[in-house]
């Protein structure tokens, strides 16, 4: 296709067939004005030629390179140092290919709320995201809206990654998302706390947790802190509510809300007590505002000093234990505590980058989501930001466990986290979660039994799924 320079190139090349113009009715002027009349008139004509060829060619040039140059957009997560790692990422990126520019968008922190955003883009078609950071319980909702990963490259690399996160993404054998990091949900400590109060190590049940977050905020209250609080967790209406609660009830033996194979279990005794439990934790050890609170509300009260205990995702480690953080160096993890089931459970988070069917580019945009997920990016994003690797050979890495050691000492956690139910209900998962963390929610704010509560989602499941009910 011819650029718009080529065209004043060419007549510049060949002056004398330049079409007369109004004002040059004998065509015989030379392209560019030289002032006075010169003798040497047609050595000025020639370098006026020259000049007009340096100066054509220059924009050629320019107009190549800025025509050549590929805008892919990523819709990326802002929840710790995500947006300024993943901008970090780009720059290399970019560093490698000049003749691509990335912009990395930042998205609404809360799952749903990002899930909103990109649902109004893919309902409009729009080209204008190429890359979108896909929360590891979309993937069967928003199949129809991205291209096949195995179409553009990822064959050659999925086997780095851990089978069950690439099966996790994979839709009617399409791979609609390349897996960028996991999350597993974790019990974050504060050491120096715990041995204040004569406790020797972090609590391995449900019942610890609760009697030593007592202790702890009784006696910094005493001390003098009217802020701090024994327990923060995740406890707004939304898909944190899913995990956290979801991680009371497996450990307690109350199932997985639908069962893998297709049964709702929601509605059952062991469910009932654990969602009874967290109730029992609010305007206790947890503010009465922990129901309005994502990652981020109760990190930040964490961080400045103000709890002797969260639940939260990897992140908010390294964050955590940064210069400007009341706690660094004051806390560690722990696996969650356990229930009636004897053991504990973390609810299996993470995300992967996958690419717009509307793109006009897709494959420059694959190119961009498979760098972004290749071992060397999910390396620096593990050690600067403690995001856990979807890639298996970096928890064998020196540099990665020195960071984060913690991805060594519960490699089990991770492995073993428990899904939520997003495959089986899938196209519908998200209005499942919504019926589950709606009626969670109605309990923890006192406006419902945890048992009228769990009967209603079930029945909310039902109309929404057509699934069977059952026990867990
Ligand atoms: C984390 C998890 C994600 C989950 C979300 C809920 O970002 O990685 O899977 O849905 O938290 O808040």
């Amino acid at each position: 296709m011819p650029t718009p320079y080529a065209r004043p190139l060419r007549e510049a090349a060949h002056p004398r067939r330049r079409r007369p113009r109004p004002s040059d009715p004998d065509g015989a002027t030379a392209p560019l004005r030289t002032g006075a009349p010169s003798p040497a008139r047609g050595r000025g004509r020639e370098s006026n030629v020259k000049r007009f060829l340096v100066a054509a060619t220059a924009l050629l040039l320019m107009g190549s390179v800025a025509l050549a140059q590929t805008t892919i957009t990523v819709a990326a997560g802002a929840v710790g140092q995500e947006l300024e790692l993943t901008r970090a990422a780009a720059e290399r990126y970019m560093a490698a290919h000049p003749d691509v520019v990335i912009e990395v968008l930042e998205t609404p922190d809360l799952s749903d709320n990002r899930l909103g955003v990109y649902l109004q883009i893919f309902e409009a078609q729009s080209p204008d995201i190429d890359v979108f950071q896909i929360d590891v319980i979309w993937p069967g909702d928003l199949a129809e809206h991205l291209v096949d990963l195995y179409e553009y490259g990822a064959r050659d690399v999925v086997d780095q990654h851990f089978p069950a996160m690439v099966q996790n993404n994979e839709v009617d054998g399409r791979l609609v998302g390349i897996p960028w990091f996991t999350d597993a949900g974790i019990l974050y400590y504060r050491t120096d706390l715990l041995e204040k109060y004569g406790y020797d190590g972090p609590p391995q049940t449900w019942a610890e947790l609760t009697e030593m977050a007592q202790t702890i905020q009784d006696g910094e209250r005493a001390a003098g802190n009217p802020d701090f609080w024994g327990f923060v967790w995740q406890g707004n209406s939304y898909e944190g509510l899913t995990c956290d609660a979801l991680e009371w009830v497996y450990s307690n033996g109350g199932g997985t809300i639908v069962s893998p194979d297709g049964v709702i279990t929601i509605d059952n005794p062991a469910a009932i007590e654990a969602i009874e439990m967290a109730a029992s934790w609010v305007g206790t050890i947890s503010p009465s505002a922990v129901t309005s609170f994502g990652e981020e509300e109760a990190r930040n009260m964490w961080q400045a000093g103000n709890a002797a205990f969260m639940r939260n995702w990897p992140y908010a480690y390294a964050v955590g234990n940064a210069p400007d953080s009341a706690i660094a160096g004051l806390f560690d993890v722990a696996p969650l505590p356990a229930g009636a089931a004897g053991h504990g459970a973390a609810a299996l988070g993470g995300w992967l980058l996958g690419v717009s069917r509307y793109s006009a580019n897709p494959e420059v945009a694959a190119d961009v989501a498979l760098f972004l997920a290749s071992p060397e990016e999910q390396k620096v994003r593990a050690v600067e930001g403690s995001m856990a690797p979807t890639i298996m050979s970096l928890y064998e890495d020196q540099e990665v466990l020195e960071a984060v050691p913690f991805f060594d000492r519960m490699y089990d956690v991770f492995i073993n986290a428990v899904a939520r139910p997003s495959t089986v209900t899938a196209p519908n998962y998200a209005q499942v979660s919504q019926a589950f963390f709606t009626a969670v929610h109605d309990v923890l704010t006192g406006s419902e039994t945890a048992a009228n509560a769990l009967a209603i989602a079930a029945d909310d499941i039902q109309a929404i799924t057509g699934l069977e009910l059952g026990q867990p």
